[in-house]
Order: C-alpha cells, then sequence, then structure tokens
C-alpha cells in the first residue's frame, strides 16, 4: 500500500479517499472505547468496498462451525463477537442526490483521528447529481467518560444554492457477520421498538442490547424544533427529517445514543438505563459531551505515553499504537479480553488467542498490574473449560483453546490453530511473569498453582518417550511458525513444555512450605499425588531439544526443507500467503514468525549471547514477519544482543504494520494484539528493561533517529518516570518509597529528594 496517511505526532490523516483504500481506512479509523467499538465506516453509508461492523466487547454469538469433513475433537460451534445494530448510521440526501461518497463526486476530502481526544473528524466537499456544492463536516467520538454514549455532528452547508436535504438518523438491528454460517436473521431477534429505542437480543446466548437516539437539529447555530417521520420496520428504527435549507446555512444534525448490553447488567434493566442515560446527555451538545471524554483521554494518556523527541514519524507510529490497544481494552471487566483485530474488524471472531498473555500482558504489567492480574483471573476463570478441551482430545490436565470466547476451543481449524498446543504454556509463563513483576506471591496460593499444575499435568501426559534415544519428545503440533504444520519437536513448543514441567515441579514444593493447607487442598481436588510432581521433574529434565551445531533446529527436518532466505522470495510475491499455494509454503524454510527466537526472548537467561546471536542471524534471514506478533520479539532480542539498527528496523516495521499495511492485510482489521509487542520493544527492547530479583534493571539504548526517549513504569507501588537523552539517563520517582535499580548493571537508589541522573552509555550496532 502506498502511504496515504500524513498527520503529526498526535493525528493521523488522510487526504485521499478512494475505493481502492476504502477497506484499509476504515480500519484505520476505527474507534473505541472498551466498552463498544468499530470500524470508520462513514456514517451516510458507503456504496463501494466497506465492511460495515460495530461492536459490543464479548457479546458474541455460537455460530454454525463449518467443516468439509469433521473429526472428533473438533469445536462444533464457531463463536464469534457479532456485529451489533448499528447505531452510527444517518442516510442522508441533498436535492434528491443520495449522499455516497461511491456514487457521487466529491473533492477537498480530509479525514483526521486525533489520537489526544479520541475525535474523527471528516470533511469534504459533496458534489450533487445536478453539479451543485455542499460542505460536509462530519465529527464522531465514542465517549471515554460514558462508555455507553456515542456522540456524532454531521454538518451540512449548501454553497451554490439552497437545498432540500432529507436526513434520517437511524439504529439498524438487520446486521450479521460477513462469514456468518448462519442466516442473518439467527443472530439477532427484535425485543422492543418504539420511535428512540431499539432492544434486540441473541437467539441461543440470549445477550440483550439496548440503544436509544436523539437527535437535535440547528441551523446557524440556532436550534430547530423540526417534526420527524418516524419510521419503523423489523429490526430498524429511524426519524426522518425533511428540511428547506437555505444558500450558506449550516445544518448541524447532533445524533446522540446510548447503547447498553446485558453481560453484567440485568436484561429488563438496559432500556430503562439507554433512555435515562440519553435523556441525561442530549440536554447538553457535542463539544460538552467531547470535553468530558478528552479530560478522561488525558488521565489515560499521562499514564500510557511513551514520548520520542526528534522522530515525529515513531512519535506519531508509537501512539497510533497505545491509542488503538489502549482503547480497546481497558482492563476493569475480568469477564473480558483482547482480541486480535479488537473492535476493528470481524477477522478472529473477536475471541482471545495466545497473543493476550504472550503480547499485551507484559505490556500491562509495567502499566497497571492490576490489569494484568484481571487478564490472569479471565485465563483462571476458564480452567473448567481447559480441563474439558483436554479431554475432548483424550489427555490429562488442562489445555487451553487457541482460540475462545467462552472458555471452549472456538475455532474450526485442525492442523494450523488447533495443533498450537504451544498457547498452553503461555498461560503458566504469564503467570511467572505477574509474580516476577509484581511480588505478588500470593497469587501462586490463591489461583496459579492449580492453572500451571493441569498445564504440567497434560504437558507430561502429551509427551512421548522415545526409549533408544532416552528423550521425551512432542511430535504432531504446529509452532508459533503457522508455515509449518503437523512437525514433531517445535524446539519452542518442547522448551516450554520443558520450562512449565520444571516450574510447575518447583513451585508444588514451594507451596507445600508455604501453605500446606491450600497446597493439600489442590491436590485433593485435583488428585496430584508427590510422584506425579517428581515425575514432571523427570520429563522436563529429558524433553528433547535439537541443535545442529549452534542453531537450534525448529523442528525435526527442518533442515531437509528447500533452504531458502527472504531474499530469494521476488518483491512482488510477498506475502507469500497471499501468493503461494499452502503446499508450497510448507515444503520451504521461510517461516511466518518468531519461533525459536520467541523461546530464546522468553527465556533469555537460559541462552548465551553467542547462542542468542548465532541463532538470531540464522532465522532472521529466514524470517518474512507474515505475523504482526513477529517483528516487535526480533526487535527486543535484536536489541539485546546489541544489533540496534536493525532493532530499529524491526521496531519501525512492527509500530507502522498498520499505518503502512506492512502485510497487505489491514483492511481486515488492525493488529491490535501486537500492539502491545510493539511498546515492548520500546520497554524491554531499547530501555532494556527487566525485572530481576526483586529490582528493576535497565540498559538503555537510543536510536540516533530520537533526541529524547521518556515513559512511564509502574513497578510495585512505584511510579517511575525515565528519560533517555543523548547522553544521559533521568529517573524520576513519581510517586512511592525510595529503591534501588540497576542500570547497566550498577545499582543506584532512586528517592523522591532528586532525580537520579547517570550518563548513558552509547552503543552502536558493533558492539
Ligand atoms: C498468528 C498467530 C496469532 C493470530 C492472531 C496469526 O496470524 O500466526 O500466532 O495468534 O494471528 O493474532
Amino acid at each position: 500500500m502506498r502511504r496515504i496517511l500524513s498527520g503529526d505526532e498526535w493525528t493521523i490523516v488522510q487526504e485521499c479517499f478512494d475505493d481502492e483504500n476504502s477497506l484499509f481506512s476504515e480500519s484505520i479509523f476505527s474507534l473505541a472505547n472498551g466498552y463498544m467499538g468499530g470500524r470508520g465506516n462513514f456514517e451516510e453509508g458507503y456504496g463501494g468496498k466497506t465492511l460495515r461492523s460495530f461492536f459490543h466487547a464479548g457479546v458474541y454469538y455460537p455460530d454454525k462451525a463449518q467443516y468439509g469433513w469433521y473429526k472428533i475433537g473438533y469445536p462444533l460451534k464457531n463463536n464469534k463477537v457479532i456485529n451489533s445494530p448499528d447505531i452510527i448510521g444517518i442516510k442522508i440526501k441533498i436535492n434528491g442526490s443520495k449522499l455516497d461518497l461511491f456514487k457521487n463526486s466529491f473533492k477537498n476530502f480530509k479525514r483526521i483521528l486525533n489520537m489526544k481526544n479520541g475525535l474523527l473528524k471528516r470533511s469534504f466537499i459533496f458534489i450533487d447529481k445536478d453539479g451543485m456544492q455542499s460542505d460536509i463536516i462530519v465529527k464522531r467520538f465514542l465517549s471515554m467518560h460514558n462508555k455507553n454514549l456515542l456522540a456524532i455532528s454531521y454538518s451540512i452547508v449548501p454553497i451554490d444554492r439552497s437545498a432540500i436535504v432529507e436526513f434520517e438518523p437511524y439504529i439498524d438491528g438487520n446486521v450479521t457477520n460477513s462469514d456468518s454460517g448462519e442466516k442473518t436473521d439467527c443472530f439477532w431477534k427484535e425485543v422492543y421498538k418504539d420511535e428512540e429505542s431499539l432492544v434486540v437480543k441473541t437467539k441461543s446466548t440470549d445477550f440483550h442490547i439496548a440503544s436509544t437516539m436523539r437527535v437535535k437539529i440547528s441551523l446557524d447555530n440556532k436550534p430547530l424544533n423540526s417534526e420527524y417521520i418516524s419510521v419503523k420496520k423489523g429490526k430498524y428504527i429511524g426519524q426522518k427529517y425533511i428540511i428547506n435549507l437555505p444558500k450558506r446555512t449550516a445544518l448541524k444534525i447532533e445524533k446522540f445514543v446510548s447503547s447498553f448490553n446485558s453481560r453484567n447488567i440485568e436484561k429488563n434493566e438496559i432500556l430503562k438505563l439507554s433512555k435515562s442515560d440519553i435523556a441525561n446527555n442530549s440536554k447538553y451538545d457535542f463539544d460538552y459531551l467531547l470535553l468530558a471524554s478528552e479530560k478522561k483521554w488525558k488521565k489515560i494518556w499521562k499514564k500510557i505515553d511513551i514520548k520520542i523527541d526528534g522522530d515525529v514519524y515513531s512519535q506519531q507510529a508509537i501512539r497510533f499504537n497505545l491509542f488503538m490497544l489502549n482503547s480497546t481494552y481497558t482492563g476493569e471487566d475480568k469477564s473480558l479480553n483482547i482480541s486480535p483485530k479488537g473492535f476493528t474488524g470481524e477477522m478472529y471472531n473477536g475471541s482471545t488467542y495466545w497473543d493476550t498473555e504472550i503480547y499485551c500482558l507484559p505490556y500491562f504489567l509495567y502499566l497497571d498490574s492490576q490489569i494484568a492480574k484481571n487478564l490472569l483471573l479471565y485465563r483462571f476463570n476458564f480452567l473448567p473449560q481447559a480441563i474439558n478441551n483436554a479431554k475432548l482430545l483424550g489427555l490429562k490436565g488442562a489445555l487451553y483453546p487457541m482460540i475462545t470466547l467462552d472458555g471452549n476451543e472456538g475455532h474450526a481449524e485442525w492442523e494450523i490453530t488447533l495443533m498450537e498446543i504451544h498457547r498452553n504454556s503461555a498461560m503458566a509463563f504469564a503467570i511467572y511473569n505477574y509474580i516476577i513483576a509484581t511480588g505478588d506471591t500470593n497469587y501462586m496460593v490463591d489461583f496459579g498453582f492449580e492453572v500451571i499444575a493441569n498445564i504440567a499435568r497434560f504437558w507430561a501426559d502429551r509427551v512421548i518417550y522415545n526409549s533408544e534415544n532416552k528423550v521425551y519428545t512432542i511430535l504432531g503440533v504446529t509452532g508459533p511458525d503457522e508455515f509449518h504444520n503437523n512437525v514433531d519437536n517445535n524446539w519452542y513448543t518442547n522448551l516450554m513444555a520443558k520450562w512449565v514441567l520444571n516450574y510447575a515441579y518447583k513451585q508444588s514444593a514451594w507451596l507445600k512450605n508455604k501453605n500446606e493447607e491450600k497446597f493439600n487442598e489442590i491436590c485433593k481436588k485435583y488428585n496430584f499425588k508427590k510422584e506425579e510432581f517428581k515425575k514432571w521433574q523427570e520429563i522436563s529434565e529429558k524433553i528433547f531439544l535439537n541443535r545442529k551445531g549452534d542453531i537450534f533446529v525448529q523442528f525435526d527436518g527442518f533442515f531437509e526443507k528447500e533452504q531458502l532466505t527472504i531474499y530469494d522470495v521476488p518483491h512482488d510475491q510477498l506475502p507469500v500467503v497471499q501468493h503461494w499455494s499452502w503446499d508450497r509454503i510448507n515444503r520451504v524454510s521461510l517461516i511466518k514468525q518468531a519461533d525459536v527466537i520467541l523461546g530464546l526472548y522468553l527465556l533469555s537467561d537460559h541462552f548465551t549471547l553467542n547462542e542468542k546471536k548465532e541463532n538470531f542471524i540464522f532465522y532472521e534471514l529466514r524470517t518474512l514477519h507474515e505475523s504482526s506478533l513477529s517483528p516487535s520479539i526480533y526487535s527486543i532480542l535484536a536489541s539485546h544482543i546489541g544489533l540496534y539498527d536493525k532493532a530499529f528496523e524491526l521496531f519501525k516495521k512492527s509500530a507502522l504494520y498498520d499505518l503502512e499495511d506492512i502485510n497487505n492485510n489491514t483492511e481486515h482489521g488492525l493488529h491490535i494484539t501486537s500492539m502491545g509487542g510493539t511498546c515492548l520493544s520500546i520497554l524491554e527492547g531499547f530501555i532494556g528493561l527487566k525485572v530481576k530479583d526483586d529490582k528493576i534493571q535497565i540498559s538503555p539504548y537510543l536510536p540516533p533517529e530520537w533526541k529524547l526517549l521518556k515513559v512511564r513504569v509502574i513497578f510495585r507501588e512505584r511510579l517511575l518516570s525515565i528519560s533517555i537523552s543523548k547522553k544521559e539517563i533521568s529517573i524520576t520517582l513519581l510517586k512511592g518509597d525510595d529503591m534501588d535499580i540497576f542500570i547497566y548493571s550498577n545499582k543506584f537508589n532512586v528517592n523522591k529528594e532528586k532525580c537520579l541522573k547517570c550518563r548513558r552509555i552509547i552503543y552502536n550496532s558493533k558492539n
């Protein structure tokens, strides 16, 4: 995709809109507030390429899974977060011409996303069928202050002559997902409607959504009390207005919608709530309501911002990542999680993936450990389902699903997604990560041990002993690299299983010592015996980890594949997944995403610098980064081994994955979970942030293009501001007690009295 976006450090600007980039820009201009959100669709509709989508977090439907050939163990249902009623819509006709940027002419198009306050603004001159022009300005936001509120301001000024403007703000429950396995009207059923409210419910999951709209009209800023015709048909309500608009007079339509779902509220209450909420809010105007949301954003930015001076391009990109990730998931609700596309597209069904534990949770650890804990509890609460998932495959212990909304496996693709059992270790590793960062060992007692022990039990049952080589093997899996399916001894899978078994074994001893009563209670509940823990240790010691010289072999037979490097692929054949057959992809050594490198990143301390370097060089040459989850991990490892130019190149790839449509698939939605990885490539990569032995360590590097890098980090009730400039590192303790910190392995004390300053070691890529 050619770069069609511009802007500055706080804005994303689009001045060139056409049908070719409409889907891409719909994704880029998505808005959300954690509760609900949707793509950057036009209020008035668009007759060209469009994916009209608006979702309520966690409101899903068990769609029918579709298989060519069903086999035992495949899920029967394909849970998906479904499109909820369209609340942004306003149909518009000017002098009989339907306002549609696909069918009619327009000029001076400009769309701006203001990331500082979450306002989306669009302006253009619309040219109707008679060649008459009207000035249009549309603004929209989803309130961060009141999570149920959507506000739109739509202004029309006829330039050349007076105009008859017909418009119809509406709420439409006739929505479906473009890939649904069932018929449209199966998702939503009408419960109630009147002139301003619509209540619908899903058929089997019984989620209710009530939405109420209020419309305010003004002419040149003077309120106009105009009659409307109420339109009610099926699951649709609209308010149709016809206005005779004098030349150069500004018609402003303000549409406010309050939408509640029944996830955490009694379903009989939601209509009442949406009606009273809209009555309260529609007393104010658009700008006033925006102010309240803006104030909330100000607070959020104070907490999350990563400041980069000297490189507007990187600054804009990192803010885009922060804006989208933090408006997708706000962390208060333990029953919600982060889907790879958030609210920006249907792909991945709004479900939870292992992405959360590996890419997002570590980011939240430095931002707000309560959010990280809520993410862990989400998995803890689904432990019974994970135990059942393992049982369905004929195995003991717990197997967390690859894709889920209700704890059960929710995806219908066997070799790729279901065979990626490596995800199970991610759940255990997240617990370890959380405890290391927070020191909250009670988590292990209250929740963690049950999870890791059941995951260890799964691995102990899943391994196969090879008596000839006296090793345990794990056969028939897909590693993180989805380009090679059904492989044996995926190095990453084996490494992490080995780690989990050892960790669970050690934690069993720790828990017995710390709280014997709780330990006995858990052993009784799951029938764990001393011998079983011992067995985990034995298996862990003997899990097969294949290496050839210094190279860790990604899976058995990797070297027998046709050995290609990324330079063997002509540019016009990228991404290969859109140009090559699956068979061709499978038979060569090119890999989709961090696999061995992910293992080296997660268990960095287990490997020597030389091992990390050799493997980085080897696998980087073969990695296409056709998953957004890949470049950030390579970037962090590159920072750790001193390949700083490479680290910066890969950071940019991660940060710009959507803005520059690096993988030619942003049109399906943004890569929300990988945005956590992008932030980590700054925090853990350039800053070198790490928690070891209850202390923070940093070893900062500043890319030459940057003059200053500033972040805030939370660590055990302390709030630190860390600034890295060309020559200096400054650390200010903003909240909490004095603490020690390691900078390039030297110990310093940080206290409230004065800001800690020390010289920065200047590295270059040859280090
Ligand atoms: C990646 C997976 C990832 C999924 C969702 C796929 O393209 O290969 O690792 O979990 O996207 O982000």
